[in-house]
C-alpha cells in the first residue's frame, strides 16, 4: 500500500486517488520503479517514496492549474530513476556530483523502460533546474521543481520529527 506524504489518501483503495492510481498503476507495478525502494533518498524516505511524493503532487498541482497533469504524474514518478544510492557511490574521476548528472541517468532508465513523449522527457530532464542549465520547455517541468524541493522538505521535516519524538520517548523513559 502507498501513500505520498502529507496526503491521507491510500493511493490504490482510496476512492479520490482512484484517477491518479490509473495514471500511474503500470510504472508502479513494474519491477524497474518498484527497485527504488532499495535506495535510500532523503534520510530515512527512499527513492521509490520521494518520487510517489513528488508524483501525485504534480498531479494534484496540475490538475488545479489545468496543465497536463497525467504526463506531470508519469514522469514525476521516473524523475529519479537513477537506480544507485548516491550517497555512498564513488564519483568518476572528472565527474559532476549527482545533483548535475542524475536527471540524464534517470531518462535514460525511463527510456529504457517506458514510452515517453517529448514533456515527459523534459519534465525528467530538467527537474533539476537551474543545475541543468537549459530552460524548461514546458510548464509542467517547472512545476515539478518546485514539487522536488516541496517533497524534499516534507521528507527532512518528517525525519527531523520522528528524531524528535524518540528523543522525547527516551528522555521520558529515563524519568
Ligand atoms: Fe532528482
Ligand atoms: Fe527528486
Amino acid at each position: 500500500m502507498s501513500k505520498a506524504l502529507g496526503s491521507k489518501y491510500q493511493i490504490e483503495t482510496s476512492e479520490k486517488a482512484s484517477e491518479y492510481y490509473e495514471i500511474v498503476k503500470d510504472i508502479l507495478d513494474s519491477d524497474v520503479v518498484k527497485e527504488m525502494k532499495q535506495f535510500k533518498h532523503h534520510y530515512s524516505t527512499t527513492c521509490y517514496q520521494h518520487s510517489l511524493n513528488v508524483s501525485y503532487y504534480n498531479y494534484v498541482v496540475c490538475k488545479k492549474l489545468g496543465l497536463n497533469y497525467k504526463q506531470a504524474a508519469r514522469a514525476g514518478m521516473l524523475h529519479d530513476l537513477f537506480l544507485y544510492d548516491w550517497r555512498v557511490e564513488k564519483r568518476r574521476k572528472g565527474e559532476l556530483p549527482h545533483g548535475f548528472t542524475h536527471p540524464k541517468r534517470a531518462l535514460k532508465n525511463a527510456k529504457e523502460h517506458f514510452e515517453l513523449d517529448k514533456r515527459e522527457e523534459d519534465i525528467i530532464i530538467k527537474h533539476m533546474w537551474p543545475l541543468t542549465v537549459k530552460l524548461p520547455k514546458y510548464p509542467e517541468s517547472y512545476v515539478i521543481v518546485i514539487m522536488d524541493k516541496y517533497s524534499a522538505a516534507l521528507e527532512i521535516g518528517s525525519h527531523l520529527k520522528s528524531k524528535v519524538a524518540s528523543f522525547y520517548r527516551h528522555a521520558a523513559a529515563k524519568n
